[in-house]
């Protein structure tokens, strides 16, 4: 059975309703870190870990996320008789194209959670396990968060791998948490998950943040999963019960992970990002600010 990651999922569905009323109009995934919007660095993230399928699980309300993803052959041709040829060939290479690249939009009509907009993909994955990415979980680093782990997971042995780190315990109540077992270099083994659990009733202070491994099997499980935590169908719940069978691993990922799903994390993000650019670190530095050295707010 191949350990190759060939298809990553998007779930860009949500109304975003932390961040009304900027997405009002605006899908979340569209705000941007400086100039760049969060759905980028996911697409950037993935392409850099070889993926070979793109697959979006979209809300009709959202077409505004395939027209950025897509290249605009009009603007382009705009841009570059007007002479901005650089701009013009900078959008073109981070844009898919039609004829070269093997995108797909999903669309998922009602909010039933996370593991149902998973679920929504399921007649579009090339063989093998499959990439989850929830674009506002922004991690930067020297190396890709996925890349990581797709070469992780190739090299290992469980069937699935979810990225974590250590949150303080009056956070957990935020994340799915992983029931850990053991150590072994950058992978903590676990037997199980919980989403957003008590502090009192969190099994650990290992937090999933939003990249995800998973075994194909994931879609079985999840066709049968019960609604969960929220009332809504639990992408943690359905990779809990493959636990036991298929083995179960977080993965401590080297860069620096951004909440950008709230307004502290987007700007520590958009902090981090202004003092390595010239013209925004000089911003910066006429007030007088301290560069971040990651986030603070898990
Ligand atoms: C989702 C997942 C949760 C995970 C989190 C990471 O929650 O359900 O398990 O820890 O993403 O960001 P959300 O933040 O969408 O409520």
């Amino acid at each position: 059975m191949t350990r190759q990651v060939r298809t990553a999922i998007f779930p860009v569905a949500g109304l975003g309703t932390r961040f009304l009323p900027a997405t009002k109009a605006t899908p979340k995934e569209l705000l941007p870190v400086l100039d760049t919007p969060l759905i980028q660095y996911a697409v950037d993230e993935a392409r850099d870990a070889g993926i070979e399928r793109m697959v979006f699980v979209s809300h009709p309300s959202k077409t505004a996320i395939e027209r950025h993803v897509m290249e605009d052959a009009r603007l382009t041709r705009e841009l570059r008789a007007r002479g901005k040829e650089s701009i013009a060939d900078a959008l073109s290479e981070a844009a898919f194209q039609e004829e070269d690249d093997d995108v797909r939009f999903v669309m998922q009509k009602q909010p039933k959670g996370l593991g149902h907009a998973v679920l929504c993909a399921k007649d579009h994955i090339l063989e093998g396990p499959v990439a989850v990415i929830l674009p506002d979980d922004l991690i930067l680093g020297d190396v890709g968060c996925l890349s990581e782990m797709v070469e992780a997971y190739r090299s290992g042995t469980v069937g699935h791998l979810v990225a974590t780190m250590e949150v303080p315990e009056d956070r957990v109540h935020k994340y799915g948490v992983l029931s850990v077992t053991g150590k072994n270099g950058m992978i903590v083994t676990a037997d199980g998950m919980v989403e957003k659990p008590d502090a009192k009733d969190a099994p650990s202070r290992q937090a999933v943040v939003g990249r995800y491994i998973l075994d194909q099997s994931i879609f079985d499980a999840l066709a049968t999963q019960k609604p969960g935590a929220g009332g809504e169908i639990q992408l943690t719940d359905a990779i809990a019960r493959g636990a036991a069978s298929l083995g179960l691993g977080g993965f401590q990922f080297s860069g620096t992970r951004f909440d950008c799903g709230s307004k502290a994390g987007m700007l520590e993000a958009t902090l981090e990002l202004a003092a390595a650019d010239p013209e925004c670190r000089t911003v910066l530095e006429q007030r007088g600010l301290s560069f971040p050295a990651g986030p603070i707010a898990a």
